[in-house]
């Protein structure tokens, strides 16, 4: 995608670098903060007295020349020439004074400005949809914002210490060597000026296309890695690793011969640089020599002419260097803002209220619904769970029964039907409000890299650690963590690694309980446990449910032949519903599943009596 959008339209690459940088324009000089705004006028204002500091110098060098350059030479220091000696030193120093005030003032400004932008765009990053994280890869978004914040620090940066203050020195030399030396002097300059930057720009242009590939190449590697190192079991299990080398190789060996171009390029653009400044210094010489000559300028004019010229083409310098910086940081900065401009495809209604107060009635009415359009997962699905009861969602595999719950949630939103959540439309409340009234026990929990009482917490982040013990009691889980040498203060690993799966399981039982919400949605949420855990757990989740709308989703169906409705999904179809016993005497598909699982109950029970 990248590719063909840096490759074609430059048009509207450049309108597009233009709104970036008025994008960014709105962090620097914030509404509602006049101290930022004082902070920046100061700052130009420290930042004109250094340029003005640093034109002065070669006038002052002029002077002394002349004074010392009087027919007869110079027997002894008199009084001028020392005055201006000093004066000299002091340029110098205001120079470097104003130059670093000006740093220090606008520190904040910038910094504010970094973090603005980076809290946004994660805030942001989090409004987004399930279905724009599933399509990303989570390497190289914070790839994204970290080059985006880079780049925004960059920017300002060169902006404020390089490219502004490059510009005044030109017009001030430009129009001192007009109003001292004439005006081909002046034009000289301007000229060689020109020509300089010109040649700089087009040069950097081009070798910038090299630098584009060595960053794509540079992110398809760390974003190879990084999946490669999330999936270090599965590499292991097959014993892949020299095929993860090799794809890993691959991609940084396009970064390797990029990187060599862009290189090697470089020595172009030195030479074309030196030659023109050459040119433009002995044109310059020449002509003030003659001046000398002819007693139209003194030694002193001399000197400073060369003097003025020399401090213009030492920013001049890195040109290259900071053009191709300020342009990648665009670039950077542009895909963080593009980030920013993703829309939240579900969005909250404008008109959206949080949810009213209920006993969380839950209703399904005819909801169609598929991931993608050419695929419809679930059919006209109907069905009702009344304030306080329980009703268990059973089926195969696939049947489409996790997808419920994240419509639940509104993760996506359905095709047509609707879900409505104590007679309220879920597309008429504010997310956080529905959300906050459902808690899950998801079928593969992911927990935080932190401590198990952080995850536990994690359910209701003001809970004291005393709450969160007791929840961690109702979930069976106390025991084991207590026995831990480090108990709660115990670090998960990453994504819970360390946790087996009916430890994670419990700790997410643990941190629902915590949440306490009025509905609460269990999917497969003891399907890792042995049947004695499970059995345990069962009993706490009973008079934890007590009271509260549950939505049971389970392979096991001991688990919920107490329910008040099983429904039987089936292709993303209701097959049958109905009460454990009616189902049996229906003897349909989940009387079928019965029979079955007992027919293993029973076996497991023999094997257990013997062992
Ligand atoms: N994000 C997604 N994009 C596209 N298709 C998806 C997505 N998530 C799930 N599906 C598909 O939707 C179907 C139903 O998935 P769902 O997770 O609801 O099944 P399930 O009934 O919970 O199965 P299981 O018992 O194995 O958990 C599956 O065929 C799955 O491939
Ligand atoms: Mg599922």
């Amino acid at each position: 995608m990248d590719k063909t959008k840096f490759d074609s339209h430059s048009q509207s690459e450049k309108r597009s670098h233009f709104k970036t940088a008025v994008n960014l324009l709105d962090y620097i000089w914030t509404k509602d903060r006049m101290d930022l705004k004082i902070r920046v006028l100061i700052a130009f204002g420290f930042l004109l007295a250094a340029e003005i500091a640093t034109v002065y110098s070669p006038y002052i060098l002029k002077f002394l020349v002349d004074d010392l350059t009087v027919e007869g030479g110079v027997d002894v220091l008199v009084v001028v020439p020392v005055a201006l000696i000093i004066a000299y030193g002091v340029a110098r120093v205001l120079q470097q004074a104003f130059g670093e005030l000006r740093d220090a003032i606008f520190a904040k400004v910038g910094q504010n400005a970094i973090r603005q932008v980076a809290l946004k765009t994660f805030r942001h990053l989090h409004r987004l949809s399930l279905r724009f994280h599933m399509d990303r890869q989570t390497g190289g978004l914070s790839r994204v914002i970290e080059r985006g914040t880079k780049g925004i620090d960059f920017l300002l940066r060169f902006m404020l210490f390089n490219i502004i203050p490059t510009v005044l020195k030109i017009l001030f030399i430009c129009g001192i060597m007009w109003v001292e030396y004439g005006m081909a002097m002046s034009l000289i300059t301007a000229a060689t000026l020109i020509g300089y930057i010109y040649f700089t720009l087009a040069v950097t242009e081009w070798r910038l296309k090299y630098r584009r590939k060595m960053n794509d190449k540079d992110s398809e590697a760390n974003t190879k890695a990084i999946d490669s190192l999330l999936n270090f079991e599965t590499v292991k299990y097959f014993g892949n690793e020299h095929h993860e080398a090799e794809r890993f190789d691959k991609a940084i060996a396009g970064y390797e011969k990029a990187a060599v171009r862009s290189q090697t390029s470089l020595a172009y653009l030195n030479i074309g640089q030196g030659f023109i400044i050459a040119t433009g210094m002995v044109l310059v010489l020449y002509i003030s020599a003659e001046g000398v000559a002819s007693g139209a300028m003194t030694v002193g004019d001399f000197v400073a002419a060369h003097a003025f010229l020399m401090l213009l083409v030492q920013p001049l310098n890195f040109l290259g260097f900071v053009y191709r910086e300020i342009k990648q940081s665009l670039v950077d900065m542009e895909k963080m803002f593009e980030l920013l401009d993703v829309g939240r495809e579900i969005d909250d209604n404008p008109h959206a209220v949080p949810l009213p107060e209920g006993g969380g009635e839950i209703e399904f009415s005819a909801v169609n619904f598929g991931y993608e359009e050419n695929r419809q997962i679930l059919h006209d699905v109907s069905f009702k769970v009344k304030t306080g009861q329980k009703v268990a969602i059973v089926g195969p595999s696939g049947a489409g029964k996790s997808t419920i719950s994240r419509i639940l949630f509104r993760f996506y939103d359905v095709n047509s039907g609707k879900v409505t959540i104590d007679g309220q439309d879920i597309r008429d409340v504010t997310q956080q409000s529905l959300r906050a009234a459902i808690g899950i026990v998801p079928q593969d929990t992911v927990l935080f890299n932190d401590t198990i009482s952080y995850n536990v917490g994690y359910g209701r982040p003001e809970a004291s650690q005393q709450d969160i013990e007791e929840a961690a009691r109702l979930a069976s889980i106390d025991g084991f963590i207590e026995k831990l040498p480090e108990g709660y203060a115990t670090m998960v690993g990453e994504r819970g690694l360390k946790l087996s799966g009916g430890e994670k399981q419990r700790v997410a039982i643990a941190r629902t309980i915590l949440k306490s919400p009025r509905i609460l949605l269990f999917d497969e949420a003891t399907s890792a446990l042995d049947s004695r855990t499970e059995r345990e757990i069962q009993e706490s989740l009973k008079e934890v449910s007590k009271n509260r709308t549950t939505l049971v989703i389970a392979h096991r169906l001991s688990t919920v032949v107490d329910a008040d409705e099983i429904i039987v999904l089936d292709s993303g179809h209701i097959a049958e519903k109905g009460t454990h016993q009616e189902l049996l005497e229906k003897q349909g598909q989940y009387a079928e599943m019965w029979a079955r699982q007992q027919e293993v109950a029973s076996y497991q029970e023999k094997l257990d009596a013997i062992t």
